[in-house]
């Protein structure tokens, strides 16, 4: 028995979807527990590919997949994505939790109202509704997965909600509310009717399968810095992503967890807005936003691209209990003059090597960088072959790189990824 926890260790799309892939071959089933369909994973096996927003990423070896009461839920997209994977031809074994909540049309209305009203305090968000429906969670005007199920209490909850939520929009926002009450039961009552198949009680299933000896991976979404408690607030999103938030986001206590792999890019990437110490401009940034297609999977936006930052990762690690690291991404930076990694900050002549909490504290941090050689650009058919014969096929630059991350990050890499197909991976210590 393993229950593995996958979870970003920057500031997201650090290559979760491709190592949750890769682990899923060896678990037997994969929970996604935190998100919305904000986040976007995406997924490359052979000729098999999928974009998942809510579906976990276990998906495309057809293995039994939850969606746990931490994640928020867009019915619409599962809807789509469903489809997708079925056009496949692969099963899905899917379960829903009755407790996870749902997003409206009208969380995505107040996502953008709220996004213009906070001025250069936005994130810059994906507009998915995600802000606004974890808000209602937590002020428990949200509706869940198991009303949505139930007409009844579907219209009951769904009145109330709209008749409060479009007053916020005209008298708060001073808007117009683009969805009515009717046509959003309507379509909402259908969404349950379609889901009503998938839904159950995820915690017990999991816990189920755990005491029966099987394995599980929890799949989590965005990445440390992403976070509602430990990421740069307010420039995060609205859930508890990292490994604790597995626990509770899945019904799993953290009694049960074996390990927790941080997925870290050999770079930055960062999509939205908020101080970057590391980030790059100019050619350099461009280069390698081209080389590693650095374009979001949610909303397509341009990724702002910097160096890797160990300050963010030790932060990443701690918060979380990372325990090993899946390093991905390095054959991007194949070729370029020289790599970097920021080992500390500097501010106002200090050094500083723990993540300020206030804004204009992280804003003024200054990299630190070490820097060394870099390995030579090889093709993705070069690349394959190296992975398929093992670490000493692999470049000398890049072998020193990856020892010199794993020393500062203090923890071991299990898993390095050098495309972004399955089949370009070596694993180097097992978690399953
Ligand atoms: P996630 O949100 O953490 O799952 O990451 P995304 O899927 O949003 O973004 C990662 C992108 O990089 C995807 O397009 C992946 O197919 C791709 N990818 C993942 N690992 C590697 C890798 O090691 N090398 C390259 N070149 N691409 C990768
Ligand atoms: P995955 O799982 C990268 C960012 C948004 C914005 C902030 C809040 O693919 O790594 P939200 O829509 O959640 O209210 O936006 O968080 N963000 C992500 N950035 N990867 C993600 O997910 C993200 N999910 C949200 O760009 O700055
Ligand atoms: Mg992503």
């Amino acid at each position: 028995m393993a229950c593995v926890i996958v979870v970003g260790a920057q500031w997201g799309d650090e290559g979760k979807g491709k190592v949750v892939d890769y682990y899923a071959e060896q678990a037997d089933a994969v929970v996604r527990y935190s998100g919305g369909s904000n986040a976007g994973h995406t997924v490359i096996a052979g000729k098999k590919k999928a974009k998942l927003h809510l579906l976990p990423s276990g998906i495309l070896h057809g293995k039994r997949v939850f969606v746990g009461a931490g994640v928020v839920l867009d019915p619409k997209t599962l809807l789509e994505e469903i489809a997708d994977v079925e056009k496949q031809d692969i099963p899905v074994k899917l379960v829903l939790s009755e407790r996870a909540h749902v997003v409206f049309p009208i969380h995505r209305e107040l996502d953008e109202l709220q996004e213009t009203a906070k001025g250069k305090l936005a994130a810059g968000t994906t507009k998915r509704g995600i802000g606004p429906c974890f808000s209602d969670k937590a002020a428990r005007f949200g509706i869940r997965v198991a009303e949505l199920i139930d007409e009844k209490a579907l219209k009951e909850r769904l009145k109330t909600l709209y008749d409060l939520k479009q007053k916020e929009v005209e008298c708060v926002y001073c808007g117009k509310p683009k969805s009515s009450f009717d046509a959003v039961y309507k379509e909402y009552a259908e969404y349950g009717r379609l889901l009503k198949k998938y839904v159950g009680d995820v915690s017990v299933e999991v816990n189920d399968m755990l005491d029966n000896g099987e394995s599980v991976l929890l799949e989590g979404t965005q990445g440390a810095m992403l976070d509602i408690d430990h990421g740069l607030y307010p420039f995060g999103s609205s859930s508890s992503v990292i490994a604790g938030g597995a626990c509770s986001g899945a019904g799993v206590g953290p009694t049960r967890i074996t390990d927790v792999v941080g997925v870290v890019k050999a770079y930055t990437s960062r999509v939205g807005e908020g101080p970057v110490p590391t980030e790059l401009s100019g050619a350099l940034a461009d280069k390698i936003r081209e080389n590693g297609g650095e374009y979001g999977t949610t909303t397509g936006r341009p990724r702002r691209i910097g160096w890797l930052d160990c300050v963010t990762l030790s932060h990443a690690i701690r918060v979380n209990g990372i325990t090993k690291l899946a390093l991905t991404k390095a054959d991007v930076l194949g070729g370029l003059k020289e790599v970097k990694i920021c080992t500390s900050y500097e501010s106002e002549s200090r050094k500083i090597t723990e993540n300020p909490a206030s804004i204009s504290q992280f804003a003024a941090c200054k990299p630190v960088y070490e820097t060394l050689k870099c390995w030579p650009a090889l093709s993705g058919k070069e690349w394959r072959q190296a992975c398929a014969a093992g670490m000493d096929a692999l470049p000398i630059e890049f072998r020193a790189f990856l020892l010199r991350v794993a020393e500062l990050a203090r923890r071991p890499v299990a898993l390095v990824s050098l495309g972004p197909d399955r089949a370009d991976t070596i694993e180097l210590k097992r978690v399953f």
